[in-house]
């Protein structure tokens, strides 16, 4: 299976230890983070918890959220890509595909470009027939996403950490492609 994939801008590949220079700023801003898990700012340490995390998910299932990297860069600016959304159990079993960025890269079509690579890598590589997002209905940019995505609303959930709702899109693996970002 690979395990780092190219699309027209991007690298996207595992993360490894010296990317936490990089990432804990992104994950210390409360802007980036006010939508992902219950809302919550890492420190120094959370962010080490956190990489971590990202880490022993690739160990254990032998895919995971991979390093999102501009071309012709080596410094990540965010993250992309399936993971076992486990801390949901309502919603397992199923694999997420997710999208983070640091502010500078919002609004560049980069969660986009990287979603697109991350679907087609969860029903090509992983073989499956469905992929899901968890979004926060206030996450108007990321329902966007999901949306260019092919993703369609499929019910809602409550966030166990916090209580807050969460609303569950998917797309199966044989739905037709969406449009072209623009059309
Ligand atoms: C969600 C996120 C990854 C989007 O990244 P991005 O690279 O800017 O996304 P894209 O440029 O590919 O697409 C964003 C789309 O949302 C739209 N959008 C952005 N802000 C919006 C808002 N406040 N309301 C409605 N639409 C919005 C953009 O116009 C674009 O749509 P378009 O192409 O039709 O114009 C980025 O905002 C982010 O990292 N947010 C913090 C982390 C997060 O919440 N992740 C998702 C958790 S579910």
């Amino acid at each position: 299976m690979s395990v780092a994939l190219e699309t027209a801008r991007l690298l996207l590949r595992p993360f490894k230890q010296d990317d936490l220079p990089a990432m804990a700023p992104i994950w210390a801003d409360p802007e980036v983070m006010r939508f992902i898990g219950t809302g919550e700012t890492r420190d120094a340490a959370g962010s080490r918890v956190l990489l971590d995390h990202l880490i022993v998910h690739w160990e254990e299932h032998g895919f995971g959220v991979w390093a999102v990297v501009p071309k012709g860069d080596t410094t990540p600016i965010g993250w992309a890509g399936p993971s076992v959304p486990d801390f949901l159990p309502a919603v397992l079993p199923a694999i997420e595909i997710g999208w983070l960025l640091g502010r500078p890269s919002w609004g560049h079509g980069y969660a986009t470009e990287a979603g697109e690579a991350s679907v087609a890598f969860a029903f090509g590589e992983l073989g499956l027939d469905r992929v899901i997002s968890v979004i926060y209905p206030a996450n108007a940019a990321s329902i966007r996403v999901a949306e260019k995505l092919g993703m369609a609303p499929c019910g809602n959930e409550v966030h166990p950490g916090n209580g807050r709702g969460l609303r569950i899109f998917e797309r199966f693996a044989d739905a037709a492609d969406p449009p072209p970002a623009g059309a």
